[in-house]
């Protein structure tokens, strides 16, 4: 990634990662990502702000060198996660008078993660400040977006954020946002939160409003696009942290013989005629990440699942435990499916949700094909979904 002047002083020097297809070997990158860090030259002291991943921190002492960079006084770590943490070992050897400046946190992260010696540290607390001479960095620790040791950093005199991962998407690109679909863009850094942030909503919420008394002229997250504007992510961050859910219906569901097939189908056929969206994910070949993005504002999820052995398909189990895990604002849950001859699927796939607790609408279980019966009970199912979302004035 060729270096780019921001401000006067200020320099875009991280590195972009379009090949890479998985994070955190679980997250898929369609669009792979970038590893931002920022360079500062004060009149007296010039700060890095993050590093990179290890695979790309070459490139970043490639960009200081480029810069002509003989000094660095202070390494910025806004995040001890290793894609950006993780080149901060280089930078420390290539500067050897440079401290690493964070909060205790994260120092004590990052001297178990890189195994930095305590006397390259620099501790500071929220609303603490470091001038640089003519700049001035002040620090706001923002816990869990997405890890405890999180914080910001604000370049006071340029109104420029630093937030690390918030505000990020994962596009190879450090360019800035007026040079990109806003589409595309939004719909990047929707996944983005669904995948990483979305567990963190309320911890986003208290941020948010520490953020909304300061003057933000630039975002400049570690991932993605610098924001220009930065209401475009505020807003868009505004609605996926708010309560209000849309009239969808995330339908994850894996059929082994066609009979929760069906069921599905039929389910679907019924919620459109009622005027509710429905978004279906095959859970054999699903992308978990737009399975993801569509929980951010969905109002409800059914599962779908065959009986395998005496519970729920161990894809079903899967999906459950994302949902779980990733804690959406969906109101209701509802499963469909079939068995053979027994099992207690509903009860394993109710135990799998200890961190939501969406309203139960009765499932619909049925053995082997479904019948005529049972086709009346996913229409009764369909009303009830209807009534709920019309109750939260959805349609
Ligand atoms: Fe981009 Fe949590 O690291």
């Amino acid at each position: 990634m060729p270096v780019k002047e921001l401000k006067t002083g200020v320099y875009s020097v991280g590195a972009l990662h379009p090949d890479r297809r998985l994070f955190d070997e679980i997250i898929p990158l369609p669009d792979g990502t970038s590893y931002n860090s920022y360079l500062i030259i004060g009149k007296n002291k010039t700060a890095l702000i993050d590093a990179v991943d290890p695979a790309k921190q070459d490139v970043l002492i490639n960009n200081l060198k480029t810069l002509k960079i003989k000094e660095i006084h202070y390494v910025i770590s806004n995040h001890a996660e290793q894609d950006h943490s993780g080149g901060i070992p280089l930078v420390l050897k290539e500067y050897p008078e440079a401290k690493v400046v964070t909060n205790i946190k994260c120092k004590e992260m990052l001297k178990e993660l890189l195994l930095i010696p305590e006397d390259r540290f620099k501790v500071v607390e929220d609303g603490g400040t470091l001038s640089l001479g003519d700049k001035t960095l002040k620090f706001i620790i923002a816990p869990w977006v997405h890890w405890p040791e999180t914080m910001l950093t604000y370049l006071i005199e340029d109104s420029i954020l630093f937030p690390c991962d918030l505000f990020g998407s994962h596009l190879a690109s450090d360019d800035y946002s007026t040079s990109i679909n806003t589409d595309k863009l939004l719909k990047a850094a929707k996944r983005y939160y669904a995948e990483i942030m979305m567990p963190f909503r309320t911890h986003i919420q208290r941020h948010m409003k520490v953020l909304e008394k300061i003057k933000i002229d630039l975002i400049a997250p570690s991932h993605g696009p610098i924001y220009v504007n930065p209401n475009l992510i505020l807003n868009a961050y505004k609605d996926w942290i708010s309560d209000n859910v849309k009239n969808v219906v995330v339908l994850p569901y894996v059929s082994m013989h066609g009979s929760t097939l069906k069921m599905v189908e039929y389910l679907t056929e019924a919620l459109k005629q009622r005027g509710i969206e429905v978004k279906l994910y095959n859970l054999t070949e699903a992308d978990i990440g737009a399975l993801a993005m569509d929980l951010v504002d969905a109002a409800t999820v059914i599962l779908g699942t065959s009986t395998m052995l005496t519970g729920a398909h161990p894809s079903a189990f899967y999906a459950t435990y994302l949902v779980n895990i990733l804690r959406p604002k969906i109101k209701y849950i509802s499963v469909i499916g079939s068995y053979g001859w027994g099992g207690r699927m509903l009860d394993h796939i109710q135990g799998l949700l200890t961190l939501i607790k969406p309203e139960l609408i009765e499932p619909v279980i049925v053995k082997g094909y479904p019948k005529s019966e049972d086709f009346k009970k996913i229409e009764q199912l369909a009303d009830q979904i209807l009534i709920k979302h019309k109750e939260l004035k959805l349609l």
